[in-house]
């Protein structure tokens, strides 16, 4: 630089931000990147299908076959990961002859409803996936040839269709769960061909079909979210299938109304049903309410009741998963969402209380006070159960009396309450409504954090972290990024999170894209923006922004601040250089004396402040210039470039007294 250059230098954020400035609420994102930025960028790649649109209604990921499978109208396709979507296959997959016009002629919508919309794509064997479609509200289920690891086929096998009754909705629309355990389907969904009957059922394998019991009311208007088998234990004969789902319930204090709950519901892998009673119906059926409410002044509690969508974050391979579950509230006056966090330990403690007991249908819920027969209702048949003379080695063999508990007292009493007991994310106010949610755990240097993705009804997914900060219950929320991954705003359904490849797929009624969880640079070049992102993926390596590794610092010394985000500790010293125009937490721009070129200084973040400084040589510190810079600086210096110069970041030092 010449020494009779003037220096014009751009505050990005840093210690004058901190003191005082105002600061933006904190739903502003520190990073709000459109679909061209994305694309530009190669941070995403978008799949739509030959036709523009695949009406996607399933996302299967499958990291063992590097493939993306997609269930969409009357097709499914295969992607292969390790390509930028390179070289897809389709199978088209319309309904059977006959099947759409038998729809139409049920009253049905012809473009809505009478179409095969692929919803069930799970794993069926090393070279077959299990596909259902709505097959024009005529479930259908076919096996498709998938090939082996490495090889990149895709086939429908002709002789495998049948039908898919209990194993995929009429509908496109209706909620949904499904998940495959051991060679069977179990599905949480409405059954009937109204729309009416709701059941989980189990299907698939030589055993008999299993289903809820429709007598008793087991389950209310459910909107099934999320179906997984956890294991409760090292015992396989302990695996649980979860449902997670809402109900619409009689309004609890006897009045007319209604309300809507969320529940976790679970079976027994190894039921069986029962002998003389419950016959192929669920004998191990149980369900607790997930309770997610923030507390207010004076004892009320605002409350989070629908279910939105859940995410288990598994942490090491045997450990238990922690749930991740999205909540929206329907109340008149504000409209919310709040995502808590629950152990498996508490929903555990809360199948192992007491069991939610009304005398009848007029009377309050209570528990159940009396004996409780054994085994214990909902227990899985194991060794646990057994007894000297009684193995009760299946559900056939538990006494009529336990499967009629169990049928009449399906609800626990206590609800499952989160860790720490209220939400890790409360948002109101929001101009659009989050739909789906994934999580990373990540490794920073000060600390590991669960990095929240949730998707919006307007095509955009936002990266936010909660943070715990000092002694205070309410945590802080910072949001990193909002990408908006669609070009036009179309509802996020699907969300799956690849850690291995570090990428996102998103998927929307329109298609899929792969989004990369992080992009350092993006952030800026200087070392004062990489801190102010607090991105726990990414830190200062002395040069520029890049991927944070754990346990690869000890070649360079990485800056990063996620708790605090204060890049006067991180970045001190970064610029020896700069460090002479004694400026604070700066990206600087230069231009000489009667050079009438245009400076910008545009900062990443839409949390920054700027501030403009003149330094003339000579001077002992800038001063900070008046008027806008961009049209007009002081001394003389009418600056102007083509291109937004950023070039340096400095740092101040205390002046030392000497
Ligand atoms: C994006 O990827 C394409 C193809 O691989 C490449 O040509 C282009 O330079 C990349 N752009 C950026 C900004 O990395
Ligand atoms: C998977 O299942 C299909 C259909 O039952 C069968 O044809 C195929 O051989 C099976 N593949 C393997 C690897 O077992
Ligand atoms: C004016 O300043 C710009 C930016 O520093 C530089 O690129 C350009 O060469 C300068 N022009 C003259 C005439 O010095």
């Amino acid at each position: 630089m010449a020494p009779s250059a003037w220096a014009i230098c751009c505050l990005v954020g840093g210690l004058l931000l901190r003191g005082g400035c105002p600061s933006p609420g904190p739903s502003v994102p520190r990073l709000r990147l459109s679909y061209r930025d994305l694309l530009s960028a190669n941070r995403s790649a978008i799949f739509l299908g030959p036709r523009g649109s695949l009406d996607l209604q399933a996302l299967y990921l499958d990291e063992y076959r590097d493939r993306l499978f997609l269930g969409g109208r009357d097709a499914i396709y295969s992607l292969r990961l390790d390509q930028a979507w390179m070289d897809p296959r389709e199978v088209l997959w319309p309904p059977q002859p006959g099947q759409r016009e038998a729809c139409v002629r049920k009253g049905r919508d012809p473009l809505v409803d009478c179409a095969n919309f692929v919803r069930v794509l799970q794993p069926h064997n090393r070279t077959h996936l299990l596909a259902c479609g709505t097959g024009a509200f005529q479930p259908t289920c076919a096996l498709i040839a998938v090939g082996h690891r490495g090889e990149h086929v895709l086939h429908l096998e002709p002789r495998s269709v049948e039908s898919g009754r209990g194993r995929c909705p009429h509908e496109p629309s209706s909620p949904f769960a499904s998940t495959f355990v051991g060679g069977e389907l179990y599905t949480g969904l409405n059954a009937d061909f109204l729309g009416r009957e709701a059941m989980v059922f189990r299907s698939g394998g030589p055993r008999p079909a299993l289903r809820s019991d429709s007598d008793q009311n087991l389950l209310h208007e459910p909107q099934f979210v999320m179906a997984a088998r956890i294991p409760d234990n090292l015992d396989q004969d302990d695996d649980k299938v979860y449902f997670f789902f809402s109900e619409t319930v009689p309004s609890p204090d006897g009045g007319l109304g209604r309300v809507i709950v969320s529940r976790v519901g679970r079976v027994c892998v190894n039921d069986a049903g029962g002998q003389r009673v419950l016959v192929n119906k669920w004998s191990t059926f149980l369900k607790a309410r997930l309770l997610c409410s923030v507390p207010g002044p004076g004892g009320t509690e605002t409350h989070f009741d629908q279910l939105e969508d859940v995410f288990l974050l598994w942490p090491n391979a045997g450990k238990n998963p922690e749930v991740y579950a999205l909540f929206s509230t329907v109340s008149a006056v504000f409209q919310g969402y709040a995502v808590c966090v629950y152990h498996m330990a508490d929903i555990w403690e809360v199948f192992k209380g007491p069991f939610a007991h009304q005398d009848g249908p007029q009377h309050q819920w209570g528990p159940y006070g009396g004996k409780v027969p054994f085994p214990r209702p909902g227990v899985c048949p194991s060794k646990m159960t057994a007894q000297p003379g009684r193995p009760f080695g299946s559900t056939k063999d538990y006494p009529d009396e336990v499967l009629q508990f169990a049928r009449a007292h399906p609800l626990m009493f206590r609800p499952v309450r989160p860790r720490r007991g209220r939400p890790v994310l409360v948002k109101t106010h929001l101009a659009q409504q989050l739909r789906q949610i994934v999580v990373d755990r990540v490794e920073a240097e000060d600390g590991t954090y669960d990095v929240i993705f949730l998707g919006t009804d307007s095509g955009s997914v936002l990266k936010v972290i909660a943070l715990q900060v000092g002694g205070s219950a309410e945590p802080e929320e910072v949001v990193l990024e909002e990408l908006q991954v669609f070009k036009v705003p179309t509802p996020i359904t699907e969300m799956e999170i690849s850690v291995k490849r570090q990428t996102l797929y998103v998927g929307s009624r329109l298609g899929v894209a792969q989004l990369q969880l992080h992009q350092c640079q993006t952030y800026g070049s200087a070392c004062a923006e990489c801190c102010l992102a607090r991105d726990p993926y990414c830190a200062w390596d002395g040069a520029s922004c890049t991927r944070y590794r754990p346990g690869t610092s000890k070649r360079r010394i990485r800056r990063q601040d996620i708790r605090h985000g204060n890049p006067a500790l991180q970045c001190l010293g970064q610029s020896q250089e700069e460090e002479a125009a004694g400026l604070v937490a700066t990206t600087a721009v230069y231009g000489t004396e009667h050079n009438s070129t245009f400076l910008e200084c545009l900062p990443k973040s839409p949390q920054a402040t700027v501030r403009w400084f003149l330094q003339r040589p000579g001077d002992d510190g800038p001063d900070q210039a008046r008027g806008a810079p961009r049209t007009k600086c002081p001394c003389s210096c009418h600056l102007r470039t083509p291109r937004p110069h950023v070039v340096e970041v400095i740092q101040r030092r205390k002046p030392t007294n000497s």
